[in-house]
């Protein structure tokens, strides 16, 4: 039987600057393999080889099979060293790994899609399989925050996906370049208009936004199975071997990192 731990090798295909800490990298696998399927919201777990393994959200669109996105942010040993590599680089992947978004129960409801920072990483797979899929879904808006302009990721696509879908953005602090929203991205859901008894919405951010964002939409009456969060914990093995992730006694690796916020009330709530 395969060793699930030993990674295949990866190639760096290209690398896209998004935001001054933020890269996006493409990859594609080095066995040949071109039909790296997986479901919009699933992970990765990346080796730098000597330095270490990290998990990091599929970032690009679900009908590209010969390769694949991660968008990720500098934070320490593992990702200080993937930014030092270049293209061409040998890296390891396992995956994809976990459970997406509830894309079957979506279908042929609206869709409010809210992320932060680079919170939207999980959710462009997402977008792109609904802009690729679009009579399938009704009324489809997205609400994206950052900190300041400079900290939006995915720039380029946002005239584009708004040819598609509703696009709202909004910054915390703006600067002379900026003439949209200043504020947190809940002071979107003035301009948007969704009815909770047809819309499904998902979101992806730190858990103080997702705290604020959930306690808006139970104030709009949007039901708790109405409502899908993808969460991040610390991990090891990614598979459900370790119990490093667990919350409320369940694996988010294994049967996350999207969970409906019927799964896991109040744990939000003691995350901030
Ligand atoms: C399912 C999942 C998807 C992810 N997707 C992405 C992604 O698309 N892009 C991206 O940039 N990052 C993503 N992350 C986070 C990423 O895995 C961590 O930031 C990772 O630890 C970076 O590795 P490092 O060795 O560079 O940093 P480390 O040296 O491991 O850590 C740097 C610091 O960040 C803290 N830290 C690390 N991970 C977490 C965490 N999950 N929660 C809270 N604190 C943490 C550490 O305690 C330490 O203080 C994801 C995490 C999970 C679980
Ligand atoms: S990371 Fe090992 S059980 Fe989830």
């Amino acid at each position: 039987m395969k060793n699930p731990y030993i990674p295949k090798l990866a190639r760096i295909t290209d690398i896209r600057d998004e935001t001054p800490d933020t890269k996006t990298f493409c990859i594609a696998l080095s066995d040949g393999q071109r039909d790296f399927r997986f479901s919009p919201g699933q992970f990765v777990e990346l080796t730098v080889f000597g330095y270490g393994e990290a998990p990091f959200s599929i970032s690009s669109s679900p009908m590209c099979t010969d390769h694949f996105e991660l968008t990720i942010r500098k934070m320490g040993t593992v990702t200080s060293a993937l930014f030092r590599l270049g293209i061409n680089s040998v890296i390891g992947i396992r995956g994809p790994l976990g459970k997406g978004w509830p894309i079957e129960k979506m279908k042929n409801r609206d869709v409010l899609i809210i992320g932060v920072g680079i919170g939207l990483a999980p959710l462009r797979p997402l977008i792109e399989y609904i802009i690729a899929n679009r009579k399938d879904f009704g009324k489809v808006v997205l609400m994206y925050g950052a900190r300041t302009p400079a900290d939006l990721v995915y720039k380029y696509e946002f005239s584009r996906w708004s040819q598609n879908i509703e696009v709202h953005l909004t910054v915390d602090v703006g600067d002379e370049t900026w003439k949209g929203r200043v504020g947190v991205v809940t002071v979107l859901f003035d301009e948007i208009d969704v009815d909770p008894k047809t819309t499904i919405a998902l979101q992806c951010g730190p858990p103080i936004m997702m705290h604020f964002v959930t306690k808006k939409l139970k104030e709009l009456g949007f039901p708790d199975d109405s409502i899908y969060l993808s969460l991040e914990r610390l991990m090891k093995c990614g598979m459900g071997f370790c119990g490093r992730c667990t919350i409320s006694g369940r694996y988010v690796c294994k049967e996350g990192p999207v969970f409906c916020y019927s799964e896991i009330r109040g744990f939000l709530e003691r995350a901030v």
